[in-house]
């Protein structure tokens, strides 16, 4: 029930993929003195397949996406580098995380380190004549604080009426972890499930409650994301949930599932189709002939390098120019 959706993001990554070498926009993250709380410059004029590289400096910052009206809130399935720590004494070999731009949209970016973002350390991609008032609801200058009612920046502080879809991010996989997690939710329709893969080389692929390791033709199948050891830029991909019956769903990567990769949206906890009853279901048929895995062992998948980041951050930007 996912195939349209998946279909356009395969166009749109598959086309992102062989983008012609632009300029690369350097963009040093903290440092020494005065430049501690900032990004250096503070904003760029990129063009469609530039590259922005940003270099983390000392001491302990992040590069993550927000929004214009909430510039200190990560927006939903926006990017985000991860804290990268450089101790004082270190003078090169500093970390790069890569963004490849996609369209020419503002690209609005705050450091989510304690208070970073409130003392001003924004930056922003193609501002336009919008980086002062970024800036400005940044630091709170221009809005009010965010206990005080108004027309300003935050969502979750706005008494709301009707249930607003939720945002339900999974982390997929991890660096030593097979699971996807939360395993189970439960979502209402218009909520968007958005699937953030961490290491090592994940997909999320419908399957049913009966065969759970066995794709569902035409189902949600977001295809594969390799994450590297070192990535800090995690890639995304979402969907919205357009009815309330249960969604069975596994990653297809080696016997990821048989030891019990499994995800589900709407299983009814207690009753015959749980999701614990899912799981040991697609436990019990690890290396069965009925499961349906790909010849790809585990090992062999994991220890391919991935490229680079700017592929996979071209991936979520496709993802998130659908969103
Ligand atoms: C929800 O419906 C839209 C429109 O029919 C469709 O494009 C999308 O793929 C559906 N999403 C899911 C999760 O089935
Ligand atoms: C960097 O900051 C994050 C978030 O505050 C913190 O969890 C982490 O321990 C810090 N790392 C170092 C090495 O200080
Ligand atoms: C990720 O896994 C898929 C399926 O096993 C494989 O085709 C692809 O080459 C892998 N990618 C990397 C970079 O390891």
């Amino acid at each position: 029930m996912f195939s349209s959706a998946f279909k356009t993001v395969s166009i749109f990554f598959l086309a992102a993929l062989p983008a012609v070498l632009g300029a690369t926009h350097d963009v040093v993250v903290g440092g020494t003195g005065a430049a501690l709380l900032k990004y250096t410059p503070e904003s760029v004029d990129a063009a469609v397949g530039d590259t922005v590289r940003f270099i983390f400096k000392q001491k302990n910052h992040t590069a993550t996406q927000s929004t214009l009206e909430n510039p200190c809130v990560r927006a939903p399935g926006g990017f985000h580098s991860g804290f990268i720590p450089v101790a004082d004494d270190v003078t090169d070999g500093f970390q790069v995380a890569e963004f490849k731009v996609q369209d020419t949209k503002p690209v609005w970016v705050y450091c989510a380190q304690g208070t970073h973002c409130k003392a001003g350390m924004v930056f922003a991609i193609n501002p336009g004549d919008k980086m002062a008032a970024f800036k400005a609801a940044a630091t709170g200058s221009a809005a009010p604080s965010s206990t005080a009612p108004s027309t300003a920046s935050s969502p979750a502080t706005t008494p709301s009426s009707t249930a607003a879809p939720k945002d339900i991010k999974v982390v997929v996989g991890g660096t030593g972890v097979l699971a996807f997690n939360p395993s189970n939710v439960q979502a209402n329709i218009g909520d968007k499930i958005t699937f953030e893969f961490h290491q090592k080389n994940h997909s999320v692929v419908a399957s049913s409650f009966e065969q759970p390791c066995v794709p569902v033709a035409g189902g949600l199948n977001s295809g594969y994301f390799p994450v590297s050891e070192g990535d800090t830029i995690f890639p995304t991909f979402s969907i919205t949930v357009n009815d309330t019956k249960p969604l069975w769903a596994y990653c297809p990567q080696g016997n990821h599932c048989g030891q019990g990769m499994v995800f589900s949206v709407n299983a009814v906890e207690g009753g015959e189709k749980s999701f614990s009853a899912f799981q040991e279901l697609a436990k019990s048929i690890n290396g069965s002939s009925t499961g349906g895995y790909g010849g790809t062992t585990t090992a062999a998948a994991m220890s391919t390098p991935i490229s680079s980041v700017s592929a996979l951050v071209a991936a979520f930007l496709a993802v998130a120019a659908l969103l």
